[in-house]
């Protein structure tokens, strides 16, 4: 192993040996799973469960030898290790496809139960506030935080750019968001002030985990936001929040998604009110949350109409995806998660910038999904798709009420403005998979993309 040089998760067999596995783990995963008389060997904790619930992750740099009934660990320059098994509480039944055709319609249809989970047990009426168990962050550190930097791959991505907005919004902490695989190879001002997230559905990213490693090199404080326990990201990180999403198996992310942002409306509740926001805003916070669940089991019940929206603009070789704000992040997801399934080209703008450009694209064969909310950009929002309408596009809007500029509006139930975007995403996850699924596409493995990217 000394010789070995980059990133690898391996096993090896020796046919002289041929009753041990010799495994290795440099950024790449690797799980052990301890049975009766059995172990096994997997990249993800998702292929073992069915197995046994007994698991060991090993860490960079360290191997382990496995036998029927023994297994021992080492560091890659021969030291013994201790590893003592977790075991896990996902059940063997979460991947059944539970009477579903695909993963992604059944974790579409998880989601209201998904969200519940997240707010479990967090909830503190009695200050209006939540409690986050495993931040590690009292209230004397959280007042001194400057800046909140994000960082995350894909759809995480977008939901650390939600989750900025909400920081911003209820604890007025300037925040933003940044892929994490840019922000590790630009060699950023890493500034002791700043609380940097890393956001992770599978924990095993490995530009993120590459970018926690980098941060905290260099004296930062990461924490987590994460969906995998015990995943190397949540375990490198000083603290922070998993999102109980349940296991994810489809590639394209939906429920983990919708959790993560979840989760991050609670950060954000937590250092308002750590901070200036009232107890009457918590309130209403507090309230919103407990909303979504039955706010996401009423949008699953316009499956039928998101279908024939799907069937009618199956065709079109482009779509454009525009939001203003708390609408921009959410058309970003939209726009990835239609381009990653049905491989149709998708491009998300903010719509402020419509007239900077995109405006050139417009007309009848470049279909519009604009999203809506009813808040201070109403107007604005109405008069892009004025702008639209007037050069012939087809316009479908997420909005909270019917759009007469619009050919269709999906309805999507009112939460508070700073939660909406948990929300607006949700219909388009049903719109994308009904067009991967009126065009015949594999939903739950896209071509070319894999569910954790654990290479460089
Ligand atoms: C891959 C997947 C995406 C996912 C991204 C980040 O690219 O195909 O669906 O959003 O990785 O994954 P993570 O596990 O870090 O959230």
């Amino acid at each position: 192993m000394r010789l070995i040089e980059g990133t690898y998760g391996i096993a090896v067999l020796h046919a002289d040996f041929p009753d041990r596995i010799v495994v290795a783990r440099n950024g790449s995963p690797v799980v052990l799973g301890i049975g009766e008389k059995e172990m096994f060997v997997a990249s993800d904790i998702a292929a073992l469960v069915a197995h046994t619930r007994q698991i060991v992750t090993l860490d960079d740099g360290e191997m382990a030898t496995l036998k029927a009934d023994d297994f021992r660990t080492y560091t890659t320059e021969g030291t013994r290790t201790t590893a003592e098994p977790t075991t896990v509480e996902w059940e063997a039944a979460s991947y059944d496809m539970g009477g579903h055709d695909t993963y992604m319609h059944k974790e579409i249809h998880e989601q209201a139960e998904a969200v519940d989970r997240v707010l479990r047990g967090r909830i503190d009426d009695r200050f209006s506030t939540v409690h986050l168990g495993g931040l590690n962050l009292d209230a004397r550190e959280a007042r001194r935080i400057r800046r909140v930097k994000i960082l995350g791959c894909g759809t995480s991505y977008h939901a650390g750019m939600i989750g900025a907005q909400m920081i911003e919004e209820l604890a007025r902490i300037p925040a933003d968001a940044e892929p994490a695989s840019e922000f590790r190879y630009r060699n950023a001002v890493v500034d002791p002030d700043t609380l940097y997230i890393a956001v992770s559905q599978s924990g095993e990213t490995y530009d993120v985990l590459a970018a926690v490693q980098e941060l905290k090199r260099k004296g930062a404080r990461v924490l987590g936001v994460v969906n995998v326990v015990g995943s190397a990201i949540a375990r490198e990180a000083d603290g922070g929040i998993y999102v109980h999403a349940g296991p994810e198996v489809c590639v394209v992310s939906t429920k983990c998604f919708t959790n993560t942002t979840v989760a991050f409306a609670l950060l954000a509740l937590h250092l308002g009110r750590t901070r200036d926001l009232s107890v009457r805003d918590g309130r209403r916070i507090i309230e919103g949350l407990r909303r979504l669940p039955g706010q996401i089991a009423e949008i699953m019940e316009q499956e039928e109409e998101i279908k024939k929206l799907a069937l009618e603009y199956a065709e079109a070789r482009s779509m454009l995806f525009i939001g203003r704000v708390r609408g921009y992040p959410v058309a970003r997801e939209a726009s990835l998660k239609l381009k990653e399934v049905s491989y149709i080209h998708a491009e998300a703008y903010p719509a402020s910038e419509l007239k900077h450009g995109p405006l050139a694209l417009i007309e009848p064969a470049l279909p519009t999904v604009a999203i809506v909310p009813d808040d201070d950009l109403l107007e604005k929002n109405r008069a892009a798709m004025e702008e639209i309408k007037a050069r012939s596009g087809r316009i479908v809007a997420v909005a909270h009420r019917e759009q007469e500029k619009a050919d269709h509006t999906v309805v999507v139930p009112k939460n508070e403005d700073e939660l909406d975007p948990i929300l607006l995403g949700i219909p388009l996850q049903l719109l994308a998979y009904h067009t991967a699924l009126a065009l015949g596409r594999d939903i739950d493995k896209p071509r070319n993309l894999a569910k954790s990217v654990t290479v460089e």
